[in-house]
């Protein structure tokens, strides 16, 4: 390579068509994927103070949500529950009901839409359990701890349940070991095996998911999620999350958050061929939205960068709040 001043890297940056041209990574509507929040009653669009311009929906809402969405080129939403706290109780039993915000609005999506919207349901029983944890509580040698083992059976059940509604798709997100196999075993004894697990299969414990907990009121009552999220000091073990999962047959492995954990999503793609996905989480969003609203960053020039590194680093899907304004500015 000739030196300074015969090579200059600018003359590729100078001509504007030819920056697009040469552009590698381009993000488009395709790759996202909208979270919904549903929860009971009728003409609800009740906004999450912690995540401006993001709202949860009752069902009849939620479809017009989802009909603008499409209309739009969004096609695939990740559809997430919430309930009054009377319907908690220990296991977590509303995620598996007939009549839950989940299910109800999955009959209602698939019913209008068919396969034009694709229907990804959040696999988790936090949103329904009186304690708020992924799983059911136990006392075991004096101690409280989440009983893994237990929470198979309840999580396989609810997928079951998802898939029987209409989910195209089931995405368990509880960090259980084991839960994609038991998931596999159930909805395959059912005759779904033909319906797709994604996997939150490299989920951290991470402080960014603050907004979501209250967006979904789901927050966990006592103690935290890290016995079973993964710590983000102990990046090493990401490759056995996503072997484990996919021994398990998980067909899309995520990695979640995804901003802080770009080196991990990198490091996923050059050791699997599995698809990836990444979920800019709640506490990604709040930043960008709170910067943006408070005029100290280019909203659009900060979104377009932060979905773009997450592509760039290795993923084909990409859970993201904004994904609707993304199709705005899209056009
Ligand atoms: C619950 C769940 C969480 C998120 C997705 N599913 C919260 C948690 O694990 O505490 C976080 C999503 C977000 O922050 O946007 N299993
Ligand atoms: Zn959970």
């Amino acid at each position: 390579m000739s030196p300074f001043p015969q090579r200059r890297m600018r003359r590729l940056r100078t001509n504007p068509t030819l920056r697009d041209m040469l552009a590698e990574v381009q993000v488009t509507c395709d790759d996202l994927i909208a979270p919904i929040f549903v929860r009971g009653g009728e003409g609800l669009t009740k906004p999450i103070a912690s995540m401006p311009g993001q709202n949860q929906y009752s069902v009849d809402t939620a479809v017009e949500y989802a009909a603008r969405l499409l209309s739009k080129g969004i096609r695939a939403v990740l559809l997430f529950g919430i309930v009054d706290e009377a319907a908690k109780d220990d296991l977590g039993s509303a995620a598996w009901a007939d009549d839950a915000p989940v299910q109800t609005l999955t009959r209602a999506l698939d019913e209008r839409f068919g396969d034009e919207l694709l229907i990804i349901a959040d696999t988790c029983l936090c949103e329904y359990t009186s304690h708020g944890h992924c799983g059911p509580v136990r006392t075991l040698h004096g101690q409280t701890e989440i009983d893994n083992d237990a929470a198979l059976d309840l999580i396989a059940q609810t997928a079951v349940n998802q898939v029987k509604h209409g989910a195209d798709i089931v995405a368990p997100s509880s960090m259980m070991d084991g839960q994609v196999g038991a998931i596999r075993e159930a909805l395959d004894a059912a005759g779904y095996e033909k319906t797709p697990i994604m996997s939150y299969s490299v989920k951290f414990a991470s402080s960014l998911y603050g907004p979501f907990r209250d967006a979904a009121e789901s927050p966990p009552k006592f103690g935290d999620r890290r016995t079973y999220q993964m710590d983000y000091r102990t990046p090493s073990q990401s490759s056995a999350e996503a072997a484990l999962d996919l021994d398990e047959s998980a067909d899309i492995l995520m990695v979640k958050p995804a901003g802080a954990y770009l080196d991990i999503l990198a490091q996923l793609r050059d050791t699997t061929d599995a698809p990836l996905a990444a979920y800019q989480v709640s506490g990604e969003y709040a930043q960008l939205k709170a910067a943006a609203q408070n005029g100290w960053i280019d909203e659009r020039g900060a979104v377009f960068e932060t979905l773009s590194a997450i592509k760039r680093a290795g993923a084909q899907l990409i859970i993201t709040y904004y994904a609707e304004q993304v199709a705005d500015w899209l056009g």
